[in-house]
């Protein structure tokens, strides 16, 4: 057996895995060296989970083989791929809300169980020190933050030995404060001996932590370089076949009318606390409102009163002319709202197909003689495809979309119908570069088409870039409202709570 100790943490060879006509990974090479932080970059549905699932022992390659520190291994589930040390943490956390941390590092693993809680404690909070991951192994899961979550599942996996570690996506979830934090860890850890894959559609994440880049294009790895040899314009180039040049913002459209009011509008979080105080606000036709904020200040209560589904304590919301304070979702909609929510997952259902996904929200449209009628469900799905350039068939189950089709599927059955107003999560988040621009386009689009737009989101690149106005909320109080040419600092105190003066 050609073992040695030079060989690398993991080797992938010619890994090919096709779901029916489509091919997710067409001979694809992957090495990881040991100690090594590798990005591994592409545009949505290039490949990159399917393959990391592929090593993850979630899926079986239908062609190619692995090595693991020169060993020819063949994984059939993830209890292979964890005895061989590979762990994986991905974006939907797979936690127990009402158990402990320790209980949760411990669950499921055999040596675990023969502890008593008091011993495994100990060891998980000693497992915590060595790997410098701050969390108390005493709190519950549910009481913790997204961040919190994903320490959790990152000390997890090391508490099971793993020295090679794949991360989808870590930072989709996190604030920037967070990801900082979750690259000193990996930075620690890489030190201690670990290897990590890195997936993120944030190319400056990629050239600030990774030491390599493989970038994948339709499953087919079309280069490895080293981080330190490249420039995120070569990444983007190579991810996309051309080069990007990011969206243009079209002179100012907007017009003296105010389709989305809000007064003194009031509301709990899920705990009863108050979530959001007092808080009014005004979207002109025309005009892209930015809600700026650090994550958990009231921006995720106020969308979901925008959309519906969260009762206001106070204060009233008025659309497009109408009243819609504490109206319901049906009746939001009628009154000329369009929603993107900020997990697109909650807003389609799962194992429907696109087309029935397209016509969901309208059902009543697709009504003949008391039947539902498919072929307009389908011609309908038909021309959505087309006219928003989505990857998808009509009968492809909307599961199975890449988060970029996902959004673009969402975005048609809203935009269709021309909205008045238009409440928009995190529309970007886990976006590749191409579809960003596609998504931030057709919000500029609807902004020339003389929609009130309110963008909610935590990526303040892209508030700067989309917005007419920036709003700015703290502790679920509005701080204040400012131009896209503020300086970055003011906005940054404001964003910290500290008024203006
Ligand atoms: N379980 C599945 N069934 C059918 N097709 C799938 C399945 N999983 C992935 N695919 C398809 O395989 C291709 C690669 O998907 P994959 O999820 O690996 O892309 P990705 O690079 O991780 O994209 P993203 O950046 O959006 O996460 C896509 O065309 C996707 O639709
Ligand atoms: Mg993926």
């Amino acid at each position: 057996m050609s073992f040695s100790i030079a060989s690398p943490a993991v080797e992938m060879r010619h890994i090919t895995k096709r779901f029916g006509p489509v091919i997710a990974n067409d001979s694809v090479d992957f090495t990881l060296e040991r100690q090594e932080i590798h990005a591994l970059l592409g545009e949505n549905g290039a490949g990159k989970t399917t393959l990391m699932r592929i090593l993850y022992g979630l899926y079986h390659a239908d062609d190619g083989e692995i090595r693991i520190k020169g060993e020819p291994v063949t994984i059939h589930s993830p209890k292979d791929a964890i005895a061989r040390g590979i762990g994986m943490v991905t974006q939907h956390f797979a936690l127990a809300a009402p158990l402990s941390v320790t209980e949760n590092v411990i669950l499921g693993y055999t040596e675990g169980f023969r502890l008593g809680l008091p011993d495994a404690r100990l060891r998980v909070a000693e497992a915590a020190q060595r790997f410098g991951i701050l969390v108390d192994p005493e709190a519950l899961v549910k009481d913790l933050s997204v961040g919190q979550r994903q320490r959790v599942e990152i000390l997890k996996a090391l508490y099971r030995n793993a020295d090679v570690l794949i991360l989808d996506e870590p930072t989709a979830v996190l604030t920037p404060q967070e990801v900082e934090q979750l690259f000193e860890g990996l930075r620690r850890l890489q030190a201690q001996g670990l290897s990590v894959v890195f997936i993120s559609h944030k190319l400056h994440e990629v050239m600030d932590i990774t030491d390599r880049v493989t970038v994948l294009r339709g499953g087919r790895v079309v280069g490895v370089v080293p981080t330190a040899h490249t420039t995120q314009s070569e990444l983007a180039r190579m991810m996309v076949g051309r080069p990007t040049y990011g969206v243009s913002k079209p002179d100012a459209a907007r017009r003296e009318d105010v389709l989305l009011r809000l007064e003194n509008v009031c509301a709990e979080d899920n705990q009863g606390l108050p979530a959001l105080k007092n808080v009014s606000l005004n979207v002109h036709a025309g005009e892209i409102l930015g809600l700026a904020g650090v994550s958990g200040n009231g921006q995720r209560e106020l969308a979901q009163v925008l959309e519906g589904v969260r009762s206001c304590t106070g204060g009233r919301v008025i659309a497009n002319g109408h009243d819609i304070t504490n109206a319901g979702p049906d009746k939001v909609m009628a009154a000329g709202v369009g929603r993107i929510p900020e997990d697109r997952h909650e807003s389609v259902v799962a194992e429907m197909t696109v087309a029935q996904n397209m016509a969901l929200e309208h059902l009543d449209e697709f009504v003949r003689n008391g039947m539902l009628d498919k072929r307009r469900i389908r011609e309908h799905a038909e021309a959505l495809i087309e006219a928003y350039q989505i990857k998808a068939r009509p009968d492809d189950i909307i599961r199975t979309l890449s988060g970029g089709n996902m959004q673009k599927v969402i975005l048609a059955r809203v935009l269709e119908r021309n909205p008045a107003v238009l409440v928009v999560a995190q529309p970007t988040r886990g976006l590749d570069v191409g579809a960003t621009e596609y998504v931030r386009q057709k919000l500029l689009e609807q902004r020339q088409r003389g929609a009130a737009i309110l963008l909610i989101s935590e990526d303040l690149d892209e508030i700067l870039e989309l917005s007419d106005r920036i709003a700015v909320i703290y502790e679920g109080e509005i701080m204040g409202v400012v131009s896209p040419d503020v300086d970055i600092e003011h906005l940054g105190l404001l964003m910290s709570g500290v008024h203006q003066t």
